[in-house]
């Protein structure tokens, strides 16, 4: 175990560990030739809707009050799960919020920059800047100007990067997860084989490298790249674990091997779901009620039942799927599910 609780300030922002569910319909639909679990970080949190990045942030409020900041700081696309994580965090807490969003995805449903996550952080006070520059998980020019403008005025601003993933702490919370999940393994008696999880920006990732390092799952973690620019998406995953092995002290390295990241799922472009992606999405949400959205999870889904068909997993594996939420942004892909 890491028991981070023992070396780094947590502010609780979640309801406590998260759920485990079988997904019995949808294991029987593939033959069950594998047993998939979901682990429903979707739903790990009151503020609005929760998701992975309310995970992170629990890390990251700690150093935001500690540093005395008013004001947090983020980037996204307009449909951005984060910035609307990040918005609800600030209004917990009690600082003021700006996010700057910018036009990462090439799709143009007409209300998508009025619903889903952009109404909610709207809705929560957030302070919203429109900008009109393409998909990029790297530090922005944008953001910086935002965060030099907030100084300007007298504020002090904490800077978040997209994800909250480029940040000294931003792995720690799926490093976290890793002993959750330990810890829940032993209530139900069984370890997990696989874990499939979503990838774009890469702390998640690269949180769960280093977690399951300590018993030796680190190659175990699935990634499923929706970023596009899986190259891009690898070398910050790497990156970040490593960072993240050494602030923990965790006495082992994490190598290139170590970052599993599929490359299959995430065409034709960040945030554009393919067929294969809608009907994934549709099947898991028929057979099991379990909503996931066209830019991340709908992705890591249709991977999830794509290699179980081809049977990439060896007969009778126990898989954990990390539904790490992302739900709100269908509403912005109303013309798309129109007839469902
Ligand atoms: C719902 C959802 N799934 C997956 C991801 C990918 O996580 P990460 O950016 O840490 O790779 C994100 C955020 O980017 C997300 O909002």
């Amino acid at each position: 175990m890491l028991n981070l609780d023992d070396k780094f300030d947590r502010y609780p922002l979640m309801f406590g560990p998260t759920p485990i569910e079988r997904l019995a319909r949808l294991s029987k639909h593939l033959g069950d030739r594998v047993d998939i679990y979901a682990k429903r970080e979707d739903c790990n949190s009151g503020l609005a809707f929760g998701g992975n990045k309310i995970r992170k942030l629990e890390y990251l409020v700690p150093d935001a009050i500690a540093k005395k900041c008013d004001t947090l700081v983020t980037i996204g696309g307009v449909q951005s799960n984060h910035t609307r994580q990040v918005a609800a965090t600030a209004a917990k807490i009690g600082m003021k919020c700006r996010l700057v969003q910018e036009a990462w995805v090439p799709f143009n449903d007409a209300v998508y920059d009025r619903v889903g996550n952009i109404l909610l952080s709207r809705v929560m006070g957030a302070e919203v800047e429109l900008v009109d520059a393409g998909f990029d998980i790297g530090i922005r020019e944008s953001w910086e100007r935002a965060l030099e403008d907030i100084k300007l005025k007298g504020g002090t601003p904490y800077p978040i990067p997209a994800g909250a993933s480029d940040h000294p702490l931003g792995g720690l919370g799926y490093a976290g997860f890793a002993d959750e999940v330990r810890a829940q393994e032993v209530q139900l008696g069984f370890q997990f084989d696989y874990i499939i999880v979503c990838s774009v920006t890469g702390s998640t990732q690269a949180g769960m490298v280093v977690g399951f390092a300590a018993d030796g799952r680190s190659r175990r973690v699935i990634g499923i790249d929706a970023s596009f620019t899986p190259d891009q998406t690898r070398a910050q995953i790497l990156r970040i674990a490593r960072n993240t092995a050494e602030t923990i002290a965790l006495g082992s390295s994490i190598d290139e091997e170590d970052v599993v990241l599929n490359t299959h799922y995430g065409y034709p472009a960040y945030g554009v779901p393919s067929e294969e992606t809608n009907e994934a999405i549709r099947l898991c949400a028929r057979l099991e009620g379990l909503m996931t959205d066209p830019v991340y999870e709908g992705k890591s889904m249709q991977g999830l039942i794509d290699l179980v068909e081809k049977d990439f997993f060896p007969q009778g594996s126990k898989i954990l799927y990390a539904h790490l939420g992302g739900v709100p942004a269908i509403n912005a892909y109303s013309y798309l599910y129109r007839n469902g």
